[in-house]
Formats: structure tokens, C-alpha cells, sequence
């Protein structure tokens, strides 16, 4: 049945900004905001109308200790057949765009060769429902829901092949939807192209993924996960000349020196480098950063010169996800504990380990130990901002593509009161919210877009449906959303500084 918030004339936000200097300001003309989820961690429908499988229904079902609650995406929030109602309440609280992500797996149920038409006829009706509901969608073409039969056939990522096969998929929903979507996301979080992807957390690879090698594979499919993106991008730029934009959602933490020590602003360095310089280098400069080449040697593919001419410009806007922020300090042994930690599987960045974060207080650890990255910080988004311009002079703009947060324990909370009054979420999200618009006015940093996390609580990879990042919470029994006070404190917050507002 259809059950759908009433529209909403009045938001009373229950957490109040700090900093007073901010109440009068406003987002510039334009500025882009939303909610965003992906493909798999809200549609269920898994097995239905002709879906393939992807990497995600392997390891959710038969891979021991991937997920930790043992919960998969087969039913989550059924976005998949509750879409209508869920555009219909987006458009009665106001929110006027989504930034839903396509599962290639709809459409090619094996990754390439016969198209899945009930798959297709799908995501046009979900794109034709958004534009009646006037929700203006930003696609992300590929979030982690790998194809499995391209994964069986010659593991996925860690193949060139994988360039070709993604171009065929991309070309396919782009051209069809180009006159409704102009903001496209190639590919999320490449960052992650070996673990969340790539191969089984098990321990258990593919074969072609060189476990004795784990950081050599990790920059290998890093290396064709970048061309896949560019020659899309490419082909994009050419065929629809500036009619829209696309680009790639970069996985990102903030980083702060522990000390004055030279070693720890080493180590905050070389964090930056392999985190965040690892993939905008190429897109900005036509290279990987040199530290990245020096510390790697032959680990590191080499980009050809035509390769190098496709990626540098491939993206129109810089797009981050931006969730925490953390102290770097170098380690002892340098260089070698640097990579030794690389070794462990997943480990983002090199050298300087993490402690604890600034300003904020730590919410993973104590939830699930696969959250142990999300620390609340708000305020270091706007340090992050600043950086990224100094990283990147030549970034026309930046789009904060993802910002959530996960409140420990939210799973176990039987008290509906307790979880619908998300206090420590709306005050993330009003500080963090403040920070941008801080960092546009103060620090004269353009930023143009932002996007929540999530539209409700969805399927959070390792840690299963036991971690709730939603603005909405979902009765995971009989698939009811309800907005959270977060929600409330969000809207009100662009009502306040949307511009014209
Ligand atoms: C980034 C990923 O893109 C998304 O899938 C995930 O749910 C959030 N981070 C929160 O961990």
C-alpha cells in the first residue's frame, strides 16, 4: 500500500547551530543538495525480473564473514518495488533532488551480451518518476555491485577487460537517459576497488588476484578502474559537448598532522597522496604523484602517454565523499611499516597510522568493528575543502557527494522514541552543513553541491544492515520509512540558507 508523508509546511530543528555568524548567510544561486543511496544497498528485488548476480549477492550469501550480522541486500528497503512512494515523500518533504546509483547487473544480467529489457524498463519508469515528482537525478553508473560472470570469467577489476565491458554498459544507460540526468557518477569510491569490489574478505581470491601481492593487485585494478572511468568520460565529452557533467565520486578522510614533528606532516602528507592523490593526480596533473611512484616503484603501473592525455581532464567538478577526519603520525620503521599496512587488506592510505580524530568523538569502533574509519568531526570538512584547493589548484569545483553519519548501536535500540530522536545525527549534520557554507563564504572555496547520506537506512556493505545511515528509518519487517529528527534539522538547515530562501 501507498503510504505517503504528508507535506511538510514546518520543520522545528531540535539542534542549534554554533556559529551564530552564519544565520544570515546563504548557499549561492544553483547550489545542487540531496539525498543519496546505491543500488544495492536499497533495492532488494535480488533475485527478481532477471537480475544477475553480482559480487555483493556472492559474498552477502555464500562468503562466511563478509557481512557481519549475516543480513544480505535480498529484501533491505525494497526500494526496488517502493519506489513511487518513495519519490512521492521526497517531493512532500521538498527535497528536490536523489542521486540514485544503477545496478549494471539489471541490465546486463552478465556483465555484457543480452540486455535484461525488464531491468531496463525499470530505471526508465524510476527516471521518468523522478521527473514527474521534479527530483533531479544524478546517476552513479557503477557502486560496487560488480557483475558476478565477469568476475567468474576473468576477475573483474583486475582485468583490462573490465575497461571495455564497463564503456558498453555506461554507453548504453547514458545515451538512453541523457535527456533527464546531467550530472553522472562513472564509478564510486574507486579507493576501494580491491575490497569492497574486487575479492572476498575472506581471504579467498579470485585467481587472478595475487594474494601474495596485495599491493601490487590494489593498484592494478585502481589503474583499469581509472581507465574505465576516462574512456567513459571521454566518449561523453565528445558525444554530448557540454550538455552535462560527469566525473567520479572519490573516497576521502581529512587529515591532520599529530605533532609538529616533520615525520608526522610526512605521514599527513603521504596519507593525502595515496588516498585522495592516487586518483585526482591523473585527472589534474595527467599523473600519479610522484610520492606515489617513488614509494611503489614497480608496484605501480605505468600510465602510456595516450593514457595519460585521456584521463588528465576526464572529470568536470571534483566529487568527495567526506565523512571523517583523523591525526597522522608517523609510524616506526617509516617507509617499511608503511607497507606492511598496506599489505592488510583494504587498508586506504600509507604511512602515519590513525588515532583518534580532532574535535570529533569516535562512533565506528564501538558499533562494528568494519566502521572503525567514521568519527564524527563536522568541522573538518571545511579544513578538508580548503585542502582539496590547495591539492588541486585547477578544480573548477567541488560537490560533497556523500557526508552521514551511523550512530552506534541504532540496530539494537528497540525504543522507537530513541531512534527517531537522533540528536547526535541532526547535530552532525547541522555542524557539518555550517562548515560548508563556512568554507564557501569565508574561505572562498566553490563548492557547489552536497548530497546526504542516506535517503534511508540502508545495506552498509561488511557491517550488513546493522548499521543505519538513513535520514529515514526503516522497519526492515514491514519496510515502513520514518523520517528521522535528522531529517527535520537537514531541511531545515537548506530552508534557512537556500538562496532566495
Ligand atoms: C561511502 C559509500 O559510497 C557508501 O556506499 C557507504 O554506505 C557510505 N560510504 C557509508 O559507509
Amino acid at each position: 500500500s501507498l503510504y505517503v508523508q504528508p507535506v511538510v509546511k514546518q520543520f522545528h530543528p531540535l539542534v542549534p547551530s554554533r556559529d551564530p555568524s552564519l544565520a544570515n548567510l546563504k548557499l549561492p544561486p544553483n547550489f545542487k543538495w540531496g539525498l543519496a543511496s546505491s543500488a544495492y544497498q536499497i533495492e532488494g528485488a535480488a533475485k527478481d525480473e532477471g537480475k544477475g548476480p553480482s559480487i555483493w549477492d556472492l559474498l552477502s550469501h555464500r562468503v562466511p564473514n563478509s557481512v557481519s550480522d549475516n543480513t544480505t541486500g535480498d529484501v533491505v528497503g525494497s526500494h526496488y518495488w517502493l519506489y513511487k512512494q518513495d519519490y512521492a515523500r521526497l517531493k512532500n518533504l521538498g527535497i528536490k533532488a536523489f542521486s540514485p546509483s544503477i545496478s549494471w547487473p539489471r541490465i546486463f544480467p552478465f556483465g555484457k551480451g543480452p540486455i535484461n529489457e525488464a531491468g531496463v524498463a525499470h530505471y526508465d519508469d524510476v527516471i521518468s518518476e523522478l521527473h514527474k515528482n521534479s527530483i533531479m537525478p544524478a546517476v552513479t553508473l557503477f557502486h560496487w555491485d560488480t557483475p558476478l560472470a565477469l568476475y567468474n570469467e576473468y576477475g573483474a577489476w583486475s582485468s583490462p577487460q573490465i575497461v571495455d565491458d564497463f564503456f558498453n554498459y555506461a554507453k548504453f544507460i547514458i545515451s538512453r537517459y541523457d535527456e533527464y540526468v546531467d550530472e553522472w557518477f562513472t564509478i564510486n569510491e574507486p579507493q576501494y576497488c580491491n575490497w569492497q569490489f574486487s575479492y572476498y574478505p575472506s581471504g579467498e581470491y579470485y585467481p587472478t588476484y595475487n594474494s601474495t601481492e596485495p599491493v601490487k593487485s590494489r593498484f592494478l585494478c585502481g589503474h583499469y578502474t581509472l581507465l574505465a572511468h576516462a574512456k567513459v568520460a571521454k566518449w561523453y565529452h565528445e558525444e554530448f559537448k557540454g550538455k552535462g557533467r560527469i566525473t567520479f565520486k572519490n573516497s576521502g578522510n581529512y587529515y591532520e598532522a599529530n605533532s609538529t614533528k616533520p615525520g608526522d606532516e610526512v605521514a599527513r602528507q603521504r596519507n593525502f597522496d595515496f588516498a585522495i592523490g592516487w586518483f585526482g593526480g591523473p585527472w589534474t596533473d595527467g599523473d600519479y604523484p610522484t610520492s606515489l611512484k617513488d614509494t611503489l616503484g614497480d608496484l605501480l603501473p605505468t600510465l602510456t602517454t595516450e593514457e595519460k592525455i585521456m584521463i588528465k581532464g576526464s572529470c568536470d567538478f571534483y566529487a568527495i565523499d567526506g565523512y571523517s577526519s583523523f591525526m597522522a603520525f608517523e609510524v616506526d620503521g617509516g617507509l617499511e611499516a608503511c607497507v606492511s599496512n598496506r599489505s592488510a587488506p583494504g587498508f586506504p592510505d600509507c604511512a602515519g597510522s590513525v588515532s583518534t580524530a580532532s574535535n570529533g568523538f569516535p562512533l565506528g569502533p564501538a558499533a562494528d568493528p568494519a566502521m572503525n574509519w567514521l568519527y564524527s568531526t563536522p568541522d573538518g570538512i571545511r579544513k578538508f575543502l580548503k585542502h582539496l584547493t590547495v591539492l588541486f589548484p585547477s578544480i573548477p569545483d567541488i560537490v560533497v557527494t556523500e557526508f552521514g553519519f551511523a550512530e552506534p548501536f541504532e540496530s539494537q535500540i528497540s525504543n522507537m522514541n530513541q531512534i527517531l530522536w537522533d540528536l547526535r545525527r541532526a547535530d552532525y549534520f547541522q555542524n557539518y552543513l555550517d562548515s560548508i557554507l563556512a568554507s564557501i563564504h569565508y574561505d572562498k572555496v566553490n563548492v557547489t553541491g552536497a548530497w546526504g547520506w542516506a535517503i534511508f537506512d540502508n545495506f552498509e556493505w561488511a557491517s550488513g544492515t546493522s548499521v543505519r545511515f538513513g535520514l529515514q528509518y526503516v522497519n526492515y519487517t514491514s519496510l515502513e520509512r520514518t523520517p528521522k529528527a535528522s531529517m527535520f534539522q537537514i531541511l531545515n538547515w537548506f530552508r534557512e540558507h537556500e538562496a532566495g530562501g
